[in-house]
């Protein structure tokens, strides 16, 4: 059985898989991690097993396990608590919550759009994170934290007393 050696939020490892399985697969079955789900494998629309690898947004159903040799892998589970915490809260604040089924997957990518200082661009973030998971007012909880467009009778502020501002970046991936 093959291995596939790579960074698993911040720790190495060494991971068995059957071939032809894909990221999703290996992360679930073989890692135990759960955060990414399956809503639409190997379909690739739904975004709810969204991964970082090098701190890029992936979809893990669309990754093979050989395409990650020696990469750095980061699930919900590896997101810094801090950064999990407030964007759950500002998520809550904007009612940008859905079932929790895809939340995970959203976060994900809404922490790297603002690892990236790209959340200053309204519609990007609309259509990276709320288009994706279908509602309109998903996009509020990543405004919200990093203070911009958020739509709320508080204006926007963050609910984080020293939120990540938004640098002029105007490309999200
Ligand atoms: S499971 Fe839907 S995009 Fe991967």
């Amino acid at each position: 059985m093959p291995k596939a050696k790579f960074n698993l939020n911040g720790k190495p490892v060494e991971v068995p898989y059957e071939p032809g399985m894909h990221m999703l697969e290996v992360l679930r079955e073989e890692c135990g991690i759960v955060s990414p789900k399956n809503g639409c494998a190997p379909e690739g629309t739904c975004g709810c097993c969204a991964i970082l690898i090098d701190g890029r947004p992936v979809l893990s159903c669309l990754r093979k396990p050989e395409q990650i040799e020696g990469r750095d892998v980061v699930t919900l589970e590896g997101v810094p608590e801090e950064m999990r915490d407030v964007l759950g809260k500002a998520f809550v604040l904007e009612g940008g919550v859905q079932c929790g089924f895809c939340i995970p997957g959203i976060v994900v990518r809404a922490s790297s759009m603002l690892q990236q200082g790209c959340t200053g661009d309204r519609e990007a973030v609309d259509r990276s994170v709320a288009l994706r998971a279908g509602g309109g007012t998903v996009g509020r909880g990543p405004r919200r934290y990093s203070g911009v467009g958020a739509t709320s009778a508080s204006g926007g502020a963050s609910p984080n007393k020293t939120p990540m501002r938004a640098k002029a970046t105007p490309v999200c991936r």
